[in-house]
């Protein structure tokens, strides 16, 4: 039997690798037990706690989905950011080996926000990096807490959206059919990411991990196919939600933020492609799903 633990499982990615277990989506050729917790039943910040867990539970995978993910408030809410998102990895990966579990795989997820966004070119796992918010400097040493132990990949991804938890897309959707007009910006460039491809992904990782011994460490990015601008994003929200909403397309400038976004965030996926043999989904079809998704619901 293949135990894997699931971290912060009721936020947006949690929720759809959850959801994709459930209706077993991704089959494996041999039996996988999953264990989803959040806070309330596995407090990743409590370490004493964590270490205890995994004395009485042993995992092959553990796939840290819990990260402190409200970017404005990280400015001024810096401990708790830095707590969850650095210093919580660490404490995963000391509880993995004070547990003396030296094949467990640890699957980390980080953001785009690690870049300065001053690149013209699709940012590689190789280039620089440079945060320049609270957020994205906590989740940096996240990733570098996670690299500490040997059989730990790190899964950069961008601009995350989904049926569950709050999103930019679910916002929009919601405002177009409220309001006569909105205003986004035109001048931030990246992919969206729906998040059920994401877990799709991670699922197919384990699944090459557990079937052929394919599990090669280091930092990975995965966002969807394609590029687009916040205002493209919600331009096309708006026109699936056959809203007669209006979507202005306006300069950061006019809209400020506590803190200031990279303005072009968008990550090369070649070597999760090449090595876990993936095919991505254009970020204009992953809408269209979870148009049907939500749709449904
Ligand atoms: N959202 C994006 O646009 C985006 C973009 C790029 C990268 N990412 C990264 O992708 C990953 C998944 O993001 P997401 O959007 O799914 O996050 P999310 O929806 O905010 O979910 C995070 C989950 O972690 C939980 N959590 C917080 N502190 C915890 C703790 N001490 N112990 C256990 N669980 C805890 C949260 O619970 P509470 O809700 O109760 O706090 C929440 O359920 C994160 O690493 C994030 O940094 C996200």
């Amino acid at each position: 039997m293949i135990n894997v633990l699931v971290t912060g499982a009721n936020g947006q990615l949690g929720s759809e690798l959850k959801h994709i277990h459930n209706k077993g989506i991704v089959k494996f050729d041999r039996s996988v037990n999953f264990v989803f917790t959040d806070i309330d039943t596995l407090d990743i910040s409590n370490p004493i706690f964590l270490k205890k867990f995994f004395q009485d539970h042993s995992f092959d995978f553990v796939i840290n989905c819990a990260a402190y993910t409200n970017v404005d408030l990280a400015e001024t809410e810096k401990e708790k950011a830095y707590n969850v998102n650095a210093t919580c990895v660490k404490n995963i990966v000391e509880a993995i080996k004070e547990r003396n579990l030296s094949l467990t795989k640890f699957i980390h997820i980080s953001t785009d926000y690690v870049f300065d966004g001053k690149s013209h070119i699709p940012y590689t796992e190789e280039m620089q990096t440079n945060p320049k918010s609270v957020y994205g400097k906590s989740k940096l040493e996240g990733e570098i807490f996670a690299l500490q132990y040997k059989n730990s990949m790190v899964i950069r991804t961008s601009w995350l959206y989904s049926s569950y938890g709050k999103n930019f897309a679910k916002t929009i959707h919601k405002l177009c059919n409220e309001r006569e007009s909105l205003n986004v910006v035109f001048d931030q460039i990246g992919t969206p990411t729906y998040a059920y491809d994401l877990a799709y992904a991670i699922f197919q990782i384990v699944k090459q991990s557990v079937s052929e011994n394919r599990f090669i460490s280091g930092i990975y990015h995965f966002s969807n196919e394609g590029v687009c601008s916040w205002y493209d994003f919600a331009k096309l929200i708006a026109n699936k939600a056959k809203s007669n909403c209006v979507v202005n397309p306006i300069e950061s400038k006019d809209y400020p933020t506590p803190v200031a976004r990279p303005f072009y965030s968008v990550l090369n996926k070649n070597k999760i492609k090449s090595n876990y043999k993936l095919v991505i989904p254009f970020w204009q079809d992953s809408l269209d799903e979870y148009f049907n998704i939500t749709d449904n619901k």
